[in-house]
């Protein structure tokens, strides 16, 4: 989290390359635009310039190496936590590789490894180093986990070869590095609900039916929106992930208890987003005590559970929208209709769904989208082994009345960052 509300702190990494020097004029960029500048350099960067330069373009201390002393502050982690942005200007063939790759050797690398920032990364090198392919294998890997590469210029170089690897002009990495700083704050002051992980619908208290859902898409939304500003409630299902940060955490078992916790919260949002896997059905009774083997062969009837998403979009559009039509193919519970003149606060919220197919994946979608009254429905497709549930990486289609936009394989968080630009 950034140290201070209203200055934005602006970690620049400089590493060992002779484009070092620009790095200079970046820093007296950013100083001149009003941000906080704290420079981390690897030791080679040293090589290249001074970190007393740096220290008397930024006004800060330059972090050069973990201190041995244990009474101070762990440094990489303070400045992981104080950056709004990390941009690593320029950035060798050799830190990019260690990046892709989550090596630590020095506190540049281990800052980028704490840090939850975005990472601009304005990569300087040889064409050949450029080119080559485990360079090439690395940028891939770090784009799809959202950071942003400032491809090099092509031109002459240093070291004599013509080709791409000239560090991009220090206008381009500064309106980039503004960018971000601006997406940083995209989501002060809103207010998004956000469902996650499978419910659990018990048949005894030790037997329930379930989804493999691991929660990672809604957690990273969450955190996402919380690291933009935004004020998040989570309401997560039974997973296996710790809460995610400045987040409100509501952890329920069952759609029922999902249901009743998302309404205590829906009121003066902005957005909210259903990314849960809800159990479409759950047994008509739970035994009160574990049913045993030697008991003949229970039969288990299932009843429909309340569509969360249907449930609450269908509420909006009767507050709001005097012509709402009920919501076909869902199943509101219709114990929790709301009262008449409903209060859900000043907003209408942008309602978001997901939509995981295994086939007519749009087609599904769009169907999604008029049944349930959402403003637009991330429909993935998982029907490849590789892609979907249990993956750190997955496609996605936007899908609203207007339009389909499909992404590229990313990681989850990567999308949740793309989703979050698109509210
Ligand atoms: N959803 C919900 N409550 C439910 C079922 C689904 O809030 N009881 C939400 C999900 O969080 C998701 C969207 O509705 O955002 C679509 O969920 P999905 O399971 O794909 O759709 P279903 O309506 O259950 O339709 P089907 O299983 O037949 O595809």
């Amino acid at each position: 989290m950034p140290a201070q509300d209203h200055e934005q702190t602006i970690l620049l990494g400089v590493t060992g390359c002779i484009a070092a020097y620009k790095a200079c004029e970046l820093v007296r960029l950013y100083k001149k635009a009003g941000k906080r500048v704290k420079v981390v350099m690897t030791p080679m960067g040293t090589e290249f310039v001074t970190p007393a330069t740096f220290r008397t373009l930024s006004e800060e201390p330059v972090a050069l190496k973990a201190v041995d002393d244990p009474n101070a502050a762990i440094q990489h982690i303070v400045l992981a936590q104080e950056a709004d942005v990390f941009v690593i200007a320029p950035a060798t063939a050799n830190t990019i590789n260690k990046l892709a790759h989550g090596v630590g050797d020095n506190l540049l690398t281990t800052t980028a490894l704490a840090t939850g920032a975005p990472l601009l990364i304005a990569p300087a090198m040889n064409v050949h180093m450029w080119r080559d392919e485990t360079t090439q294998a690395s940028l891939v890997a770090l784009r799809e986990r959202g950071a942003i590469i400032i491809e090099p210029e092509s031109g002459y170089l240093a070291c004599g070869d013509t080709g791409e690897g000239r560090l991009a002009s220090v206008e381009e990495i500064f309106a980039a590095t503004i960018v971000e700083l601006d997406r940083a704050r995209s989501l002060e002051g809103k207010r998004i609900l956000v469902t996650a992980g499978p419910t659990r619908e018990f048949l005894d208290p030790v037997r329930f039916i379930s989804s493999p859902s691991s929660g990672i898409t809604g957690y990273a939304i969450a955190e996402e929106a919380a690291r933009r500003g935004a004020e998040v409630v989570l309401i997560s299902g039974p997973v296996e992930l710790p809460d995610p940060f400045g987040c409100t955490v509501i952890r329920v078992q069952t759609a029922q208890q999902m249901l009743a916790a998302a309404e205590r919260h829906f009121k003066d949002l902005d957005a909210a987003i259903f990314t849960a896997a809800v159990s479409d059905f759950r047994p008509e009774a739970t035994a009160q005590h574990k049913v045993k083997k030697k008991a003949a062969s229970p039969e288990v009837r299932l009843v429909q559970n309340p569509d969360i998403l249907a449930t609450l979009a269908a509420r909006v559009g009767a507050d709001f929208d005097t012509a709402a039509t009920p919501v076909a193919g869902s199943n509101p519970a219709s114990s929790t209709a709301p009262a008449p003149g409903a209060d859900f606060g000043t907003h209408t919220p942008f309602i978001v769904g997901f939509a995981a197919e295994t086939q007519d994946v749009i087609e599904q979608a769009r169907q999604k989208l008029i049944d349930k009254h959402a403003d637009l429905i991330v429909a993935n497709d998982v029907s490849s082994p590789t892609l979907g549930f249990a993956s750190t990486h997955n496609r996605w289609h936007f899908v609203t009345a207007e339009r389909v936009e499909t992404s590229a394989v990313l990681s989850k968080k990567a999308l949740a960052s793309l989703l979050l630009d698109k509210l």
